[in-house]
């Protein structure tokens, strides 16, 4: 089922993303989270750190696994996501840096590497995923026409998502990686439940189809349709290409009661 909840602006959607977070992150024994890096969430974590840094916070017990990681980004290079991950969230709230997992893209065999982090990743149990869309569909890296059931791997970029993302390499997409390893729809369909940010108008058409459409591969997002525990957080801005005539059985939108309905409000 896929909870629907359109939310005036980008700081309203981080907010909520942030209250979400802090629930699970605060379920006895700790938990697991995934996070995923990218503009998306920055709110977020802002949100979650300004709660939490400096403080004993439930954070202090969680598990981190990212979503994707670069290859041929060295270490240390700032733009790394384990770095983004740690500098955005994990370091302000204490998490400690050995509870922060990434695959590693600087083993020679790249392969055995993607192996190891998917077996993690599933031994683990990732309580909640968070996740972003790209405008083109993906998600975590998986480009369109990745089999819904692949596990983490490695992959090509498209052009479009490496023109998208040349922003945090001074708006040059030559010095933006071609391959990423990254989780795979499948592992990332192993998580409990998931929740999709999207903010601004550059994805709403990614973000309509998403809705309108039934699982395709075309669609990397689309394999959603599948997963029981999904609550996407959207600004006005993001829905505004859906017809709610034509959302998927599976979308429920928020209602001003917070109840779950299938008309929109
Ligand atoms: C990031 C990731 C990507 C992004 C997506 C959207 O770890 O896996 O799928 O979530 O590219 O990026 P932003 O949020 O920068 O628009």
């Amino acid at each position: 089922m896929i909870h629907v909840r359109v939310l005036p602006d980008a700081d309203a959607v981080g907010v909520a993303a942030a209250d979400i977070i802090d629930a699970v992150a605060s379920r006895p024994g700790g938990a697991v989270l995934g996070l995923a890096t990218g503009s998306s969430p920055d709110r977020a974590y802002r949100e979650i750190v300004r709660r939490n840094a400096g403080t004993a916070n439930p954070y202090r017990r969680a598990r981190v696994f990212i979503l994707d990681e670069y290859v041929g980004l060295p270490p240390g290079h700032p733009e790394r996501y384990a770095a983004v991950i740690s500098r955005a969230i994990t370091t302000p709230v204490g998490i400690p840096a050995d509870r922060l997992n990434a695959p590693n893209p600087d083993l020679p065999d790249l392969e055995a590497a993607c192996a190891d982090y998917d077996r993690t990743v599933s031994e683990a149990g990732v309580d909640l995923q968070l996740l972003g869309i790209g405008g083109n569909g993906h998600i975590a890296f998986n480009e369109p026409g990745t089999p819904f059931d692949a596990r983490t791997h490695v992959t090509e970029l498209t052009e479009r998502t490496r023109r998208d993302n040349s922003r945090f390499f001074s708006g040059e997409i030559d010095r933006v990686p071609t391959r990423a390893i990254t989780q795979g729809i499948g592992t990332v369909l192993g998580a409990g439940e998931l929740l999709l940010i999207a903010t601004g108008r550059a994805k709403a058409d990614a973000v309509a189809e998403f809705l309108h459409t039934e699982p395709s591969l075309h669609l990397p997002v689309s394999a959603l349709h599948a997963h029981e525990a999904v609550t996407v957080l959207l600004d006005e801005a993001a829905a505004g290409a859906i017809d709610p005539s034509r959302v998927q059985p599976s979308v429920r939108w928020q209602t001003a009661d917070d109840r779950f309905s299938r008309e929109s409000a």
